[in-house]
């Protein structure tokens, strides 16, 4: 989804703009521009296309100015185009701004503002803005140094929707304001200059000190000083946050794409997220969990809510709490849970996960379970994010920023942790005896290693991609866990491969799907589940018998079928079988992208992280 960049201070803004706009490619636009101020003029550079159409434009290299704005533009109203593109100004080239999210009251807005004479260039919500930041600075009595910030405060109150806002103007050469309300922002302070973004990635080479701005709150950003003021114009102090990634983690390391890095990463985000947090023998620690042994008792449902795959996740998490909890769990699509009034009371916990900790959806969902009383954990990759800032309790898992547009790393990190979490429940309750959790935790401490030896054998996997990448549908099948980890190997591929594919319940077959099997159809299927074996087998024999082509990925002995692709994993406990069994389907998803030429990282229509709902 749309980025946002932005640089004062007194280096040459364009480069370090043009730079941060690159690191935010991965979020997926198509539409890119920037506006520095030089000689009390703001000058405006934007085209649709790609960072890279951008930085060849005319004239670009001569912007010289040291302060500036930029943006990547992921279409909602109005066609990619330079006109729709941002930054966007003012009738009068006073303001210009740039803006993630939605204005949804912007035709009235438009209907207002043409009444008072303006005229609008482009067909966005966004236009709105700079010149409803004129209409106010024009009616503002105020003649102090604090009239732009008021004007902008002034336009933003009549706003309905989300926003991440930048302006700058002519009339102040010396400053940017800053405002958001459901969509991020942070600054990045650095000695005499200061750094704007939509997301961490696109300022981490410049700083590690961030202030997260609230929602509703207002920041005015000089080279040397940053004042934050609430939304009533009230001047405070705001805490800086220090966040250790490291610069080069969002780099591609001599990978060929960031999807591929992060898949082979996997072995150290499960380390990280495990961390300190069980040692064998000992009970699970989680220092931000403050919840009594009385609250955990009188739990009578979690649920666990999110979206795309962080949902998948979730959805392998819903066993391990009901086995080891004895709770009951529901798993929901958020932007489904937020309008369905779930039951929810006290004694409900609810369970969020979220890599980027931005999700519209799956924040308005966590603000309803608050609004009910019930108690909200938050599980992100981001320290700072919306989300985390929302939810009663947050635990991070540490996977390192997660760059191209399909998760990989990022799942199987949130399935370890959903896990541990579970297990520090059981343990606290007493529900579940101690063998089966320290064999779980055996076996949660041996996952890096099986996950390396995976990662050393993928040329099966590269094969059978080059035999199937031309197919036009697949079918997942799974059994329990195996269902859910079908659920994710499908997103996958739809996601990076656009090839159609179906998961399904693999008893479900006969239901429906059975219909669409015929001579060259490609099925995979996954067999981890030992007391569901034959079973599994029947489903698949039954679509071989149709003509299917089969690979199945198993960590059990199978008998002689007639499979015509067997990917063998390491065995793990069946709880945890997941996060072994999605590694060859990410590369198969991956293999399957290469060989049909496409952009693995940046898939069409798609957008790292949805802001919107
Ligand atoms: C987008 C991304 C998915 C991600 C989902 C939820 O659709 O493309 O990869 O799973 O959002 O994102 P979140 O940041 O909330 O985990």
């Amino acid at each position: 989804m749309c980025g946002i960049v932005g640089y004062i201070g007194e280096k040459k803004a364009q480069p370090i703009l043009i730079n941060g706009l690159l690191a935010l490619e991965y979020r997926g636009y198509d539409s890119a521009g920037i506006a520095t101020i030089e000689d009390n003029k703001i000058q405006v550079k934007k085209d649709k296309g790609r960072v890279n159409n951008l930085y060849n434009l005319e004239g670009i290299q001569d912007l010289n100015g040291t302060i500036g704005i930029a943006h990547t533009r992921w279409a909602t109203h109005g066609k990619p185009s330079m006109e729709n593109a941002h930054p966007h100004m003012d009738n009068s080239n006073t303001f210009a701004v740039v803006h993630n999210g939605i204005i949804e009251n912007y035709h009235e807005l438009r209907d207002f503002l043409m009444q008072n004479g303006y005229t609008f260039l482009s067909e966005t919500d966004t236009e709105v803005i700079p010149n409803l930041i004129h209409y106010h600075f024009e009616h503002n009595v105020l003649e102090n140094n604090d009239k732009f910030l008021y004007a902008v405060k002034s336009a933003v109150n009549q706003l309905k929707g989300s926003y991440a806002i930048e302006v700058i103007s002519s009339l102040y050469p010396d400053r940017i304001v800053v405002v958001r309300k459901d969509s991020p922002l942070v600054i990045g302070k650095s000695n005499g200059e200061n750094y704007i973004a939509s997301d961490i990635p696109a300022i981490l080479p410049y700083t590690k000190d961030f202030y997260f701005l609230d929602d509703n709150e207002f920041a005015v950003i000089y080279q040397n000083k940053t004042e934050f003021y609430d939304a009533s114009l009230v001047k405070h102090n705001k805490a800086i946050k220090n966040i250790d990634w490291d610069a080069n983690a969002a780099g591609k390391d001599g990978f060929e794409d960031y999807m591929l890095k992060e898949i082979f990463e996997q072995p150290t985000a499960i380390r990280e997220t495990v961390g300190s947090r069980f040692h064998l023998g000992e009970k699970c620690t989680f220092e931000d969990l403050n919840l009594s042994k009385e609250y955990l008792q009188n739990i009578h449902r979690i649920y666990i809510v999110a979206c795309g795959t962080a949902m998948n996740a979730g959805l392998v998490g819903k066993p391990v709490f009901e086995k080891l909890c004895k709770i009951p769990v529901e798993v929901n699509i958020a932007s489904e849970f937020r309008y369905q009034d779930p039951l929810i009371d006290e004694n409900t916990l609810c369970i969020y996960i979220s890599q980027s900790g931005e999700t519209a959806d799956t924040i308005a969902a966590l603000k309803l379970a608050k609004a009910k009383n019930a108690k909200t954990i938050a599980i992100s990759n981001v320290i700072g994010s919306s989300i985390t800032r929302e939810a009663d309790y947050s635990i991070y898992t540490h996977a390192g920023p997660e760059i191209a547009v399909a998760s990989t790393k990022a799942y199987t990190s949130q399935v370890v942790l959903v896990t541990m979490l579970a297990i520090y429940f059981a343990e606290q309750l007493d529900r579940c005896d101690t063998n089966t959790i320290e064999e779980l935790k055996e076996n949660i401490l041996d996952l890096p290693t099986k996950v390396e030896t995976l990662l050393q054998n993928v040329n099966e996997i590269k094969r059978f991609a080059k035999k199937v990448y031309t197919q036009k549908d697949m079918f997942f099948l799974g059994r329990g866990n195996d269902y859910s980890v079908a659920l994710e190997g499908s997103l996958k591929l739809k996601e990076i491969s656009y090839i159609h594919s179906e998961a399904y319940a693999a008893g479900e077959l006969k239901h429906g799907p059975i219909a669409l099997i015929e001579n060259g159809v490609t099925v995979i299927g996954i067999i981890t589940n030992p007391d569901l074996v034959e079973k599994s087998i029947s489903n698949l024999q039954e679509v071989i018998t149709r003509g299917a082509r089969t690979l199945v990925i198993t960590n059990q002995s199978l008998p002689n079928t007639h499979f015509d692709f067997v990917i063998n994993i390491p065995e793990t406990h069946p709880l945890l079988s997941p996060i072994l069994s999605i590694i060859p389907l990410q590369l198969l998803a991956y293999y399957i992208s290469k060989n049909k030429g496409l952009d693995v990282d940046k898939p069409r229509n798609l957008a790292k992280s949805v802001t919107v709902e």
